[in-house]
């Protein structure tokens, strides 16, 4: 499958995250230095970069769970620092995350798991909170009796999809996805974008997705932003990545794993 809809870089587009200078460390390590990031309303950035670099750290900054040293970060047009709580809970509603780890509750069912935002933000009937549940579960492609089922008795596709569903829960408007493919076969791992892609067009979402597929990146990625010493060393559409000159992009784009991808698809 070739992208048919990368996109030049976007002009006039909302952007819907902005991050600016943005500085996080853990004791005297600077992970993030003075990075620059915008991610547009109804694209699919592919956020790529080598392990340990920071791509789930920053991905924790946006969502607030990380403090952060200084800059700022505006969601929807507000800094995220200066909600009260209240217009902070509103904001997330407006969002839904896959975490790269620990995705799903143990104890609870795929149902209950669905079910936890809502609880959280929400006021409503037990019967409505099932058939939201079972409507997002159908929404992902798993069967209704996955409902009952725990985590422990899915596989790991299955997983994802639950914790997809659950990421899906409030009906939002960003959806952070971090390595959502990886742990995945090659057959799953297609499955699973190719879900993301339907659900970003059908849904209107705006995806913030950690990645090291290059298969991902090719097929689903509008625009990727590469991470290399706390910054944002290249970003752009796949044309744009393929001819950076940064040593880490190149080799990556144009590596054997790069090739095999490209190859797959002519
Ligand atoms: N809560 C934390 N406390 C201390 N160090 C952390 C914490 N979270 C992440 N780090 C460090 O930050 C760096 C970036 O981590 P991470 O964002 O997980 O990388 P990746 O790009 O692979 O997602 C790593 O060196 C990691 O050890
Ligand atoms: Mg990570």
């Amino acid at each position: 499958m070739k992208n048919d809809h990368q996109t030049d870089e976007p002009g006039d587009q909302e952007v819907v995250i902005r991050v600016r200078d943005l500085e996080v460390g853990f004791g005297e390590r600077l992970v993030m230095k003075k990075l620059d990031l915008d991610v547009y309303r109804g694209e699919i950035l592919g956020f790529v970069g080598p392990s340990g670099q920071g791509k789930s750290v920053l991905t924790r900054a946006v969502l607030g769970l990380i403090p952060k040293r200084s800059g700022t970060i505006e969601v929807f047009g507000q800094d995220v620092d200066k909600l009260s709580t209240e217009r902070r809970r509103g904001i997330e509603q407006r969002w839904g995350v896959l975490f790269q780890q620990g995705a799903l509750f143990s104890a609870l069912t795929v149902r209950q798991n669905v079910q936890v935002p809502m609880r959280e933000y929400l006021k409503l009937s037990d019967r409505l909170l099932d058939e939201l549940a079972m409507l997002k579960i159908e929404m992902v492609g798993l069967k209704p009796d996955a409902a009952d089922k725990l985590p422990s008795e899915l596989s790991g596709g299955m997983i994802k999809r639950a914790s997809l569903a659950r990421a899906l829960s409030l009906d939002p408007e960003i959806l952070f996805l971090d390595e959502p493919t990886s742990g995945l076969d090659p057959i799953g791992a297609g499955e699973f974008d190719e879900l993301i892609a339907t659900l970003q067009r059908t849904l209107g979402l705006t995806v913030f997705m950690v990645t090291h597929d290059l298969d991902s990146l090719y097929t689903v990625c509008n625009r990727i932003a590469a991470l290399g010493d706390g910054r944002i060393i290249a970003q752009g559409p796949m044309d744009r990545m393929l001819a950076s000159d940064d040593p880490w992009v190149r080799s990556y784009f144009h590596g054997k794993r790069a090739r095999a991808a490209t190859a797959a698809r002519h």
